[in-house]
């Protein structure tokens, strides 16, 4: 029976489609360190993990059994991602499922930063009546610019202008304008002309510290700021620096350099006790709705590959979109070189078998070939293949049905 190990409180939905699949699924709350995981590996052929869970070249190395890895999350740069190709572990994630969570957080956010909820809040609670229109506004009518219009940063400006703000966007790709947004050539272009910035980058390496002391002092006066992208994007100093002086007026933080790694663990940061500052502990798309989708949609991904060699959406394997297959099939990973797929069909012909089907794909240095025989598998042919020079990895799938 194949194994499934999923982390760090994968919504329950995963594990029951895994289980309807034919898995053995054993489920924990928390992330693990690196031996940790190696050790809890043994066995395992599918393992599913959020964002705290760092999956190495090294795991990888020393678990050689593992087949694929779900990302039950958007982000996936906790995994390396080469060197799980490399050993031919195929990494799905869930792209889009928790985009609207977001989005509403970071408007009703915009909303609360710009009336000083929280400060009220804060006093009320602490038998204050301060009832006051100072430095409070409205959102309609002012400019919100979005940095990053990816799947987060372009939803978000179809429901703020719905709200009646102004939109201005920066993206480092040439992307299509929403509704009345309106595209700037370069962050500082940006940066001149929003009252509230709130950014949504994804996690690329050259973004680190991308907005720090230099873009704040950039940002108009009394304007407020949001990031529900990555931590390492934001000098948190210079974040502090800036609501202290004035110059900030609020912030909205979800994402932290460092994040604890288990429910109740202690919290530090610069940004804790400041006025006007909403922290939260990276929960932007923690809704149950979207940890419900993110738990169908990744172990959906799972099933199909483990079940017929499908890998659409992988985010390290090149990717192709399969059914069923009519007798036998398998998928041979290997390094993408020419001649791989003349020197597979040869061995097939030579067992005496018919190709029903054949489909290529590649991506970088790995090519995908998935073929469909017209009688089962002689296992002499399954280790001729593993043989192959360029083979990284064969897959081979039991008969199925359209
Ligand atoms: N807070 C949360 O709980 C939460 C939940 C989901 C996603 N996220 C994070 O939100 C971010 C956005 O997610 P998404 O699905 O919209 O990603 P996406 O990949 O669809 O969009 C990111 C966009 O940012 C652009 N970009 C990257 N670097 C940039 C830069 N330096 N300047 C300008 N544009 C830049 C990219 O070109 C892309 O269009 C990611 O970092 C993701 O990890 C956070």
């Amino acid at each position: 029976m194949p194994r499934a190990l999923l982390l760090e409180n994968i919504d329950p939905v995963a594990a029951d489609l895994l289980g309807a699949a034919g898995y053995e699924v054993e489920s924990l709350r928390g992330a693990l360190d690196e031996d940790d995981l190696v050790a809890a590996l043994d066995g395992v052929d599918v393992l599913g993990i959020r964002s705290k869970t760092q999956v190495t070249a090294e795991v990888v190395r020393r678990r050689p059994d593992l087949s694929a890895i779900g990302a039950f999350c958007i982000g996936t740069n906790q995994i390396d991602l080469r060197a799980a190709a490399a050993a031919g572990v195929a990494v799905f994630n869930a792209p889009y499922s928790n985009t609207r969570s977001v989005v509403e957080m970071a408007i009703a956010e915009i909303i609360i930063l710009a009336r000083r909820l929280v400060d009220r809040d804060r006093s009320l609670h602490a038998g204050t009546w301060d009832k006051s229109a100072s430095g409070s506004h409205e959102i309609r009518g002012r400019t919100l610019g979005i940095v990053g219009y990816g799947n987060i940063g372009s939803q978000l400006s179809v429901l703020a202008e719905a709200l009646g703000m102004r939109v201005v966007f920066y993206d480092l790709e040439d992307k299509l304008a929403l509704g009345n947004a309106q595209p700037c050539g370069s962050l500082e272009e940006l940066l001149e002309q929003a009252e509230t910035v709130t950014l949504h980058v994804d996690g690329r390496a050259g973004n680190a510290g991308m907005f720090g002391a230099e873009q704040f002092a950039r940002m108009r006066r009394r304007s407020l700021f949001l990031n529900l992208s990555r931590g390492f994007v934001v000098d948190h100093e210079a974040l502090r620096e800036n609501v202290l002086s004035g110059h900030i007026a609020g912030a909205a933080v979800d994402v932290f350099p460092d994040e604890p790694r288990e429910q109740g663990d202690p919290f530090t940061s610069v940004l804790r006790g400041l006025p006007n500052v909403i922290l939260t502990p990276h929960i932007g798309g923690s809704t149950q709705e979207a940890q419900h989708d993110i738990g169908r949609f990744v172990a959906g991904k799972l099933v199909d590959y483990s079940a017929t060699g499908t890998t659409t959406l992988s985010v390290n394997f090149p990717t192709v979109a399969l059914h069923g297959s009519s007798a036998a099939r398998f998928a041979l990973l290997h390094r993408n070189v020419p001649g791989v797929l003349a020197r597979v069909d040869a061995l097939v012909g030579g067992h005496g078998l018919n190709v029903d089907g054949q489909v290529l794909a590649t991506r970088g240095e790995l090519g995908y070939a998935v073929t469909d025989v017209n009688a089962p598998l002689p296992p002499d042919l399954v280790a001729e293949l593993e043989a192959l020079p360029e083979s990284v990895r064969l897959t081979a799938f039991e008969r199925r049905g359209d």
